[in-house]
C-alpha cells in the first residue's frame, strides 16, 4: 500500500488537488491504513444544514486496537511513552506498547468491575502521568465516553462539565505537583461530586499520597484495582465494537455566550484525521522522539499525545511539570534527556521562555532536533524567529499549525520540510480541508492579497458531531452563521502567494495563554461576588500570554479597600472557573458604555484597554458618552 506521508510539495500539490476533486476517494484510500472490525459501505454522508456528517458509515472499529493492539505484532517493544515528572530527580519511566496494551486492558476491567459500560460518560481529572493515557484509552476500549476535564479547572467547572454529560464514573488521583505547588485533585473533585449525584464510582490513582478522604461504597484505588486485575489474570480486554460514528469522546470548551459546551468527536473520522494530520504534518519516522508538551486535558493533548502519535506507532515524551521548573530551562533539558527530534509546544511558552533569556538555552544540547512545531494562537514574529534561532538553530521548520478543539485535528499547517514557511504563517490546507473567506455577508472573497472571515466548506473526517446534550446549539454556533459553511469565528489573511494566516478571534472568546475563555464566562464569576453590581470583560495584548483578561467592574459600594476587593473577585473567579480565568486587571467603573438598548459596546472597552485612547470610534450612539471620558481617565 501506498504510504500515508507525502514526501515532497509536488506531491501535496497534486494529493490536495485530488482531496477536493474526490474527497471520498481520497479519505477512503487513507482510511485502508487502519485497522477495521468491519469496513465502511460509504465513505461520506453530510449535509450542513442539520448538521449531519457521518464519515465511514457502517464500519466498526475500536480506536484502541489501532492504536496499541496492530502495532503488537512487529512494534511492541518499541517505546509508545516516555514519561518525565514534575520533580527532575524522580526517575523517568519508559513505557512500551505491549506494556501499555496491558495497562490499558487491565484498566478496561477495572472500569467494567466498578459498573461501567459502552455509552456511559467518564470523567477524568488528573495530572499528566501514563495513567491518564491509560484510562482515556481503557475507556476506548470499552466504549464508554470520556470527557477529560483540566487539572486547572476549579470543583464548580468540573461539577457543570459532570452534569452536563451525566457521567457515571470519574478517575482522578490524590493530587500533583505543578511545579513547587501542589494540586489537590481529589479534594476538588469531592467538592464537586456534592453536585454530582450521578457519579457512583470513583477511581483515584495514587500520585502525591497526599491525604485524601476515601468515600465507602464508592472510591477506589487506581493501584490495588490494578493489582488485583493482575492477580486474577486479567491483563487482556477484548476491544468493543463501535460503530464508525458512536461517540468517542466529549471535550468541553468555551464559547462567546453561555456555559462551555461539550464538543463531540467519533470514533473512526476522529481517528483517521488525527493520524493523518500526524504523520504528514510531523513527517513522523518510526524510532524518532516526539514531545508535545500541552496537556491531555486539551485538545491538543487528546489528538496529538494520546489518538494521533500512538495510532501512528510513534514514541511520546510526557511531561507531568511546567516549562519553568525547577528553571526555565526544563525543556530543554528533557529536548537534552530523551534526544528530543519534534517539539510541538505554544506561543505563550515560548515568549516565557524567551524572556529568561538564552543562559537556560546554552548549555543545552538541542542538536536532535528536527522539526518544531507550534499551536494555540498566532505565534508572533520575535517569538517564532527566536524559536527558530536559539532552538531549531536555523536547521529545523516550524509548522505553524491552526486548528479548534471542534475541527479534532490540525487543518492548515505546513508539512515539515515539505511546505516552505513564512514567519507567523499557517501556511496552506491539509489534504482534504477546503477553507474559504467570507465578508461579513457571507459573501466569498476570491483571490490573493485578502482577508475576512475563515469559513471551511466541505466536512473533513475530524470535524465536530454535536454539541453534547444540545444539537441545536451546535448548529447555531457553527453552521448558522453562513449557509452551508462551518464558521470557525477566526479571522484570517490569504496573503500573495496563497498563504493563510490566521489573525485572531472575531468573537468573544479570549485566548489567554493558548487557553479559549469566553468573556460571558468570566462575567458571570465576577459577577457571583456579592460586591459587584455589573461587569464587562475584554482582551488586551499582553506580552507572554498572547492576551490577558482586562475586567471592567460596578461595585455595589465603594467603601472598601480596592486592592481587597480586586482580590476577592480574583478569588471568585478562581473558584467558579480557575485559576486560568482570574483577571489580570480590574478597573472600578461607575458606569459601562451602553447603547440605547443596554447593549454594551466591548469594541470601545476593548480600544480602552490596549491603550488606543484617541480613536475610539463612533460613541454617538451611547446611552451615556460620558462613561467613556472616565473610563478612559481612569485606565489600569
Ligand atoms: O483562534 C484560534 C486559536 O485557537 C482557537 C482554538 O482554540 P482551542 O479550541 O482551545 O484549540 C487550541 C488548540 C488547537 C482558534 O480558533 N489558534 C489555534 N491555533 C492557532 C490559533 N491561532 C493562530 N495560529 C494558530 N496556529
Amino acid at each position: 500500500m501506498k504510504s500515508l506521508q507525502i514526501s515532497s510539495f509536488e506531491e501535496y500539490k497534486d494529493v490536495y488537488a485530488y482531496s477536493v476533486q474526490n474527497p471520498e476517494g481520497f479519505w477512503g484510500d487513507v482510511a485502508e491504513h487502519f485497522t477495521w472490525k468491519k469496513k465502511w459501505d460509504q465513505v461520506l454522508d453530510w449535509n450542513f444544514t442539520e448538521p449531519q456528517v457521518a464519515w465511514f458509515k457502517g464500519a466498526q472499529l475500536n480506536i484502541t486496537e489501532n492504536c496499541l493492539d496492530r502495532h503488537l505484532v512487529d512494534r511492541g517493544d518499541d517505546v509508545a511513552i516516555l514519561w518525565e515528572s514534575n520533580d527532575p530527580d524522580e526517575a523517568f519511566r519508559k513505557i512500551t506498547y505491549r506494556e501499555l496494551h496491558r495497562e490499558v486492558c487491565k484498566f478496561a476491567h477495572v472500569l467494567t468491575q466498578q459498573g461501567a459500560k459502552k455509552g456511559d460518560r467518564i470523567c477524568l481529572y488528573m495530572p499528566m502521568v501514563p495513567e491518564l493515557t491509560v484510562a482515556v484509552l481503557a475507556c476506548a476500549r470499552i466504549g464508554a465516553i470520556h470527557s477529560v476535564v483540566f487539572g486547572g479547572f476549579s470543583a464548580q467547572s468540573i461539577a457543570d462539565r459532570i452534569q452536563d454529560a451525566a457521567c457515571n464514573l470519574v478517575v482522578t488521583a490524590d493530587g500533583t505537583m505543578r511545579g513547587n505547588k501542589e494540586i489537590f485533585l481529589k479534594n476538588i473533585m469531592d467538592d464537586a461530586l456534592v453536585h454530582c449525584p450521578t457519579v457512583e464510582r470513583v477511581i483515584v490513582l495514587e500520585r502525591s499520597n497526599s491525604p485524601i478522604s476515601m468515600i465507602k461504597g464508592r472510591d477506589v484505588f487506581y493501584g490495588e484495582e490494578m493489582a488485583r486485575m493482575e492477580g486474577q489474570g486479567l491483563t487482556d480486554f477484548p476491544a468493543v465494537a463501535m460503530e464508525a460514528e458512536d461517540p468517542l469522546f466529549i471535550l468541553y470548551t468555551s464559547g462567546s455566550t453561555g456555559k462551555p459546551k461539550g464538543v463531540v468527536h467519533t470514533c473512526a473520522g476522529y481517528m483517521v484525521f488525527a493520524a493523518y494530520t500526524f504523520q504528514n504534518i510531523f513527517q513522523y519516522k518510526r524510532g524518532q522522539i516526539y514531545f508535545c508538551t500541552a496537556d491531555i486535558g486539551w485538545i491538543t493533548g487528546h489528538s496529538y499525545i494520546v489518538y494521533g502519535p500512538l495510532a501512528s506507532g510513534a514514541t511520546n515524551v510526557m511531561f507531568e511539570g511546567i516549562p519553568t521548573f525547577p528553571d526555565a530551562g526544563r525543556f530543554w533539558e528533557i529536548v537534552d534527556k530523551f534526544k528530543v527530534n519534534i517539539l510541538y509546544t505554544a506561543p505563550t511558552a515560548i515568549r516565557s521562555l524567551m524572556a529568561y533569556g538564552l543562559d537556560y538555552v546554552k548549555n543545552k544540547d538541542l542538536s536532535s532536533l528536527q522539526v518544531l512545531g507550534s499551536v494555540g494562537e498566532p505565534i508572533n514574529e520575535e517569538a517564532w524567529n527566536w524559536f527558530n534561532t536559539h532552538i531549531g538553530k536555523g536547521n529545523c521548520p516550524i509548522v505553524d499549525t491552526w486548528w479548534q478543539t471542534e475541527t479534532g485535528g490540525i487543518l492548515i499547517s505546513p508539512l515539515a520540510n515539505i511546505t516552505p514557511t513564512k514567519p507567523c504563517f499557517a501556511t496552506l490546507p491539509l489534504p482534504g480541508v477546503q477553507p474559504m473567506l467570507v465578508d461579513e455577508k457571507g459573501e466569498e472573497i476570491v483571490g490573493n492579497g485578502v482577508s475576512g472571515n475563515l469559513c471551511i466548506k466541505f466536512p473533513w473526517p475530524g470535524i465536530i458531531r454535536t454539541t453534547y446534550g444540545d444539537h441545536e446549539r451546535c448548529r447555531t454556533t457553527y453552521f448558522a452563521t453562513y449557509e452551508n459553511l462551518y464558521f470557525t469565528s477566526d479571522g484570517c489573511l490569504r496573503d500573495e502567494d496563497g498563504y493563510y494566516r490566521i489573525t485572531g478571534r472575531v468573537d468573544d472568546v479570549m485566548n489567554i495563554s493558548g487557553h479559549r475563555i469566553g468573556t460571558a464566562e468570566v462575567e458571570n464569576a465576577i459577577n457571583m461576588h456579592t460586591g459587584v453590581i455589573e461587569s464587562a470583560v475584554v482582551a488586551f495584548p499582553h506580552e507572554i500570554k498572547g492576551q490577558g483578561i482586562y475586567a471592567y467592574v460596578i461595585l455595589s459600594d465603594h467603601s472598601h479597600q480596592p486592592d481587597q476587593i480586586r482580590k476577592d473577585i480574583s478569588a471568585t473567579v478562581t473558584r467558579i472557573i480557575g485559576a486560568i480565568a482570574r483577571p489580570d486587571k480590574i478597573q472600578f467603573v461607575t458606569g459601562l458604555p451602553k447603547t440605547r438598548s443596554g447593549k454594551i459596546m466591548r469594541r470601545i472597552l476593548r480600544k480602552i484597554a490596549e491603550g488606543e485612547l484617541s480613536n475610539l470610534g463612533d460613541t454617538s450612539t451611547l446611552l451615556d458618552p460620558n462613561v467613556v471620558d472616565q473610563i478612559k481617565e481612569e485606565r489600569l
